[in-house]
This record gives structure tokens, sequence and C-alpha cells, in this order.
């Protein structure tokens, strides 16, 4: 429908007028500056044992825990709605749960199997695997602890070993997740001297002590068992930092840097995307997922305006790549289906 621009008194007004390109929706497409497109969407998917299990996640309404064969099932949908990757987790069982994250690196583990049935059911499917050790630690930590202290070198050791276990499971990246310090050198080296040349690293380069991870930890119950994650993740007041870490995984060898949280978080991902050259993704975080949910349902916000809004933000503060829970919905609202 078109709106009337024209001024009571014909000449009286300045010749731009910035909503000349607002009139009908055919012209706001096309200055439109930022698009989504579903195979910018990355989603995350939460495996736990069992079969044809399915477990809601209280905390996240609409996403749910599920066995290796209800996820594979999922990724199928997910690849039809034009989605080409997941980020995989797993809930491991308590009685798996060590200080040094020995399940991590079981080639029969759950994440190990997931990776292997998935690529054989799917193999078009991109799959990408969290690398931290936190759902295995009996201290519910990212890192090895010691003394209350979380090791960082020890710790890297570890990872080296479970990236190297998901490319032999035929994970296509591995995404350490966890902040410590060099571990993205030392997996690099590992999947390299292991001939996992094509096995790409997305590093979460700015990662931070946020609040927004709270049904996240519900999900995998991996919530820290004493203190907080402050020590490795970063502090919320920073954005300088951030471009150091970024910078320095891209030199170690990340092939995308992300950024995370996400909404609260624009001004790092521009600042990240500024400094960096390879792709940079944003995590829109289960926090941020919860908050949309809780307010949609209240009929405080529209569920479907609100998904694309925010993450047309993220594509317009630079994010080549966003990690969201409503991948499907997205890709779904922008075809119309
Ligand atoms: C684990 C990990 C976390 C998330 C992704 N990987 C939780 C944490 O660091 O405590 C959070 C994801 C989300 O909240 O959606 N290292």
């Amino acid at each position: 429908m078109s709106i009337r621009l024209s001024s009571a008194i014909p000449g009286s007004f300045p010749n731009v007028r910035g909503r000349r390109l607002r009139v009908t929706e055919g012209i706001r497409e096309m200055v439109t500056e930022n698009r989504l497109h579903p195979s910018m969407f990355i989603a995350p998917l939460f495996v736990i044992g069992g079969n044809s299990t399915h477990e809601p996640i209280p905390s996240m309404p609409g996403y749910a825990r599920m066995s290796i064969d209800l996820m594979i099932r999922e990724a199928k949908e997910l690849y039809e709605a034009g989605i080409r990757s997941v980020l995989l987790f797993v809930k491991a069982e308590d009685e798996l749960k060590d200080n040094e994250g020995t399940e991590a690196i079981n080639p029969d583990g759950l994440m190990q199997r997931a990776i292997r049935e998935l690529k054989n059911a799917l193999p078009e499917m991109y799959v990408m695997t969290d690398i931290a050790l936190d759902p295995y630690s009996s201290y519910g930590h990212d890192g090895i602890v010691e003394d209350g202290q979380i090791l960082n070198d020890e710790t890297v050791s570890v990872l080296e070993k479970m990236a190297v276990s998901h490319a032999k499971a035929g994970a296509d990246m591995v995404a350490p997740s966890d902040m410590m310090d060099g571990r993205i050198g030392a997996i690099r080296k590992a999947l390299e001297v292991e001939s996992f040349y094509h096995v790409g690293i997305m590093a979460y380069s700015a990662k931070y002590a946020s609040c927004f991870y709270g049904p996240f930890r519900d999900a995998l119950d991996s919530a820290p068992g004493f203190g907080d994650k402050k020590t490795y993740q970063m502090n919320p007041a920073n954005v300088r930092e951030a471009t150091r870490e970024g910078q320095q995984d891209e030199q170690e060898g990340a092939d995308i840097i992300m950024v995370k949280p996400g909404l609260p978080y624009l001004d790092v991902v521009r600042a990240v995307r500024d400094s960096v050259s390879v792709p940079v993704s944003v995590y829109h975080v289960s926090g941020e997922y919860a908050m949309i949910k809780a307010a949609a349902e209240k009929g405080f916000l529209d569920e479907n305006t609100a998904i694309i809004e925010t993450l047309t933000a993220f594509k317009r503060a630079g994010a080549d790549l966003i990690a969201t829970y409503f991948a499907k919905d997205a890709a779904r609202i922008i075809s119309g289906s």
C-alpha cells in the first residue's frame, strides 16, 4: 500500500525525504541492507543416551534433549529447512564424570557415536562439535581442577585428544568453547599430526562469563559445582580484550571466530568483525532464547517478529554465521512456510 507524502505547501519541504524508500513493500525490499539466509544458521542440538528419548528442557520451552535416533530425525528436518550445520552437545551420565573429563575422549562415548551415526545418516550435514570438559567434569568446570584452580595447559592436552577423537568419528569442525589459553594452536597441531587437515576449528574467542548460559547448564546439568567461570571466561565490561582474543585465535589457525552471547554483545560482534578476516559467528544463547519464549508465552512480544528482528541485528552487527535455538523457526519464517 502506498502512502501520501505530499506536503500541504508545494515546494516548502526539503528535497530529501527518507520515507520515499519506505513507501511500498517492493522498494523496502530493494533497499534492504542485511538479509538472513538459512545457510547462515547453526543449530545447536543436545544429545542424551537411550532410544526414542525426548526430554523437554523446562527453562528452554520448545527445546529438548534427544537420543541419537531422534537427534538424527531432527537434523534431517533442519536440513530440509535449509540449515547446513549443527553444533552437537551431549549430556553425560553422572557416573561418567570425573575431574579429568576422561569420558570426553572415549572413542565410543555418546558424542563420538552421535557424530558417527549422524554423518552416516546425513553425510551432507556439516557437523560441528563442542570441545570443553564441562559436561564431563565432576566439578562442572571447563578445565581440570586442582586446589580450587582451573588448570590451563593440562586441560588443553585433554582438549587436543578430544578434538582428534571427534575428528576420527567424522566431525567436520570442532568448536573449543572453554576459553583456555593456547588451545586453538594446540588443537590445530594435534589435528594436523593426525592428518585431519580438512577438519576446521570454530573458536569461541570472545566468550563472556554470562548469566545468559543458565538454561543451557540446566539442559546439560553442567553448572559449576563451586565458584564461577570468571578466571577463564571474559569480563562483560571488556571489548578490546575480545579483539585481542579473536586476533590471537586467527593467528593460531581458527577458521571461524565466535562471539558469545549475542544480543547484549552486538558491539563486540562489530569490533571482532572489523579486526579479523575469517568469518565471524555469534551464539544467540539459551538465556536469550528463554527470554523471547517467556515474553511470547505471556503475550508481551510477537515471537516470530522478535526472532527475525534479533537475528537480523546479528547480521547487521557483522556476524556471518549465527548459532541459534531458533534456527528451524527462522528458516521457516524466512521461506514463508
Ligand atoms: C560449555 C558451553 C556453554 C555454552 C556453550 N558451550 C556453557 C558454559 O560455558 O557454561 C552455553 C550455550 C548457551 O547458553 O546456549 N563450555
